[in-house]
């Protein structure tokens, strides 16, 4: 992986440990889980944050919602050794409760404060295409872009051409994949949705062949 982007990564661990430092109880910030794949890949895949298996294993999606992503993407044809996979915020929000801990959608303060990592992520790792999981990376992408923002629902399954800092991204927005677990009726459209994803990377792979 390249220098600059491992450099950026040492950066946000720091960060986060003088958050858990400040006894910051909100977020498992000792174990932060950051992108991993090729530089210059077709695919950027942008999901939420890291569970407790992520947080666990310091890998993004390897826990249930991985398991489905996986399966659909073998569905489509996409390989995942060959994409960038990495969350909008790198550490796994959590909610404390007595007796458990549950993960929780990252605040809007949480978010913007992980947009200018996630910025320059995404000019390091310069892909071809991104496609964001769910709600909290689609807000990302407009944020960073300076667009208004457009809900999951309305904007699933279509490439929405955004420029951030002058480079031109096609983003393919998704339902996340933890999402059909207790909402099964979108199994089907996520899946239509992601094997559309594999037929514009197809195409594009035999356009520039
Ligand atoms: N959900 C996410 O958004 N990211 C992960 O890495 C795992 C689950």
């Amino acid at each position: 992986m390249e220098k600059e982007l491992l450099a950026l990564y040492a950066a946000e661990r720091a960060r986060l440990h003088a958050m858990a430092c400040g006894n910051g109880r909100s977020g498992e910030y000792e174990a932060p889980v950051f992108g991993e794949g090729p530089m210059g890949p077709r695919l950027m895949l942008i999901g939420e944050a890291p569970g407790a298996e992520e947080a666990q294993f310091g890998h993004p999606f390897v826990g249930r919602a991985g398991k489905t992503l996986d399966a659909l993407l073998d569905g489509a044809g996409i390989v995942r050794e060959n994409i960038f996979v990495t969350n909008a915020v790198k550490f796994r929000p959590i909610n404390i409760k007595a007796r458990s801990i549950s993960n929780r959608t990252p605040t809007p303060k949480e978010l913007r404060e992980s947009l200018p990592l996630l910025e320059r992520e995404l000019l390091l790792v310069r892909p071809q295409m991104i496609a964001t999981l769910g709600n909290t990376p689609l807000r990302a992408m407009f944020l960073l872009a300076g667009a208004d923002p457009v809900s999951i629902g309305d904007a699933h399954g279509h490439l929405w051409p955004l420029t951030i800092r002058s480079m031109p991204l096609a983003v393919f927005p998704l339902y996340h994949p933890a999402s059909v677990l207790y909402r099964p009726s979108l199994l089907p459209v996520l899946e239509m949705d992601v094997k559309h994803l594999g037929s514009i990377l197809n195409k594009t792979e035999e356009a520039g062949s």
